[in-house]
């Protein structure tokens, strides 16, 4: 059995990955802020609470964490008129959107380390390549050094079997993708996607799925696109 830590697993794109993994046999051992429905509760915004986070959850696992997939993130406005608002905005969103997952990657690496490797998925955006809009500075910017972080991280430790992917999507379709399309227009910014739609929840969880059970290990260090051809690199 397959154990995999996967944050965010409340809602969006986490629900559909923890729907997806479970289908594919694997124990998912899921976060959100507030817990419940079997779901481990941990605020990003606190400090240290990643390191709270993966004690329970290697104790829930039974002492053995095969993979860790950075899920949780926010999307929030930051108003460079409002200076205050501005610096408030980027440490919450570096908490919650690298720091977090930098923890918990730190400790799956030496876990990792210790049981003879294991597999990082971290899911970045397609922002982190691209940036994003005038409100989102700190967003763009976390995802970007997460991209960075897990390059970082698969060229460190692929001798030691440990594995490290990237997923970058473009607009998909949750909570969070629709308050954005409908604050933008919906339809313009539709039309700058070639395939003609955004993403579902449920293609970035499959990719989550094949990434952490059968991709293959030469694949470690790359970063996977979906995001309808809006974006090709
Ligand atoms: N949707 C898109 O268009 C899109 C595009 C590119 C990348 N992404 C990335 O994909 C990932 C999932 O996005 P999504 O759209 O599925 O998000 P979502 O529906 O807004 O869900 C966010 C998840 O993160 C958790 N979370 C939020 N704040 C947290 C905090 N302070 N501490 C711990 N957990 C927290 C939420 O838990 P609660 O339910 O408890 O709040 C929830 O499980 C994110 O990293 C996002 O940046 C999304």
């Amino acid at each position: 059995m397959t154990n995999i830590l996967l944050t965010g697993a409340s809602r969006g794109i986490g629900a559909a990955a923890h729907a997806a993994l479970t289908a594919a046999g694997c124990k998912v051992i899921g976060q959100s802020t507030a817990g419940g429905n079997g779901l481990i509760a941990a605020d990003f915004a606190q400090p240290r609470a990643a390191d709270a986070l993966w004690a329970e959850a290697l104790e829930r696992a039974g002492g053995r964490i095969d993979v860790l997939v950075n899920n949780a993130g926010v999307f929030e406005a930051a108003d460079i008129a409002d200076a205050d608002g501005f610096a408030s905005a980027w440490a919450r969103s570096h908490a919650i959107n690298l720091q977090s997952a930098a923890d918990l990657c730190r400790h799956a690496v030496l876990h990792f380390q210790a049981h003879g490797g294991g597999r990082i998925i971290n899911v970045a955006s397609r922002a982190g390549h691209r940036g994003d809009s005038p409100l989102h500075w700190h967003y763009a910017a976390a995802k970007g050094g997460m991209l960075a972080m897990t390059k970082s991280i698969a060229r460190a430790y692929a001798a030691q079997g440990i594995l490290a992917f990237s997923i970058t999507p473009g607009f998909t379709m949750t909570g969070m993708a629709e308050d954005y399309l409908a604050s933008r227009g919906g339809d313009k910014l539709l039309a700058d996607i070639p395939l003609g739609r955004v993403a579902s929840a449920e293609e970035v969880a499959e990719t989550i799925r094949w990434l952490a059970t059968t991709a293959p290990a030469s694949l470690t260090g790359a970063t996977i696109d979906i995001n309808g051809a809006s974006y090709v690199r």
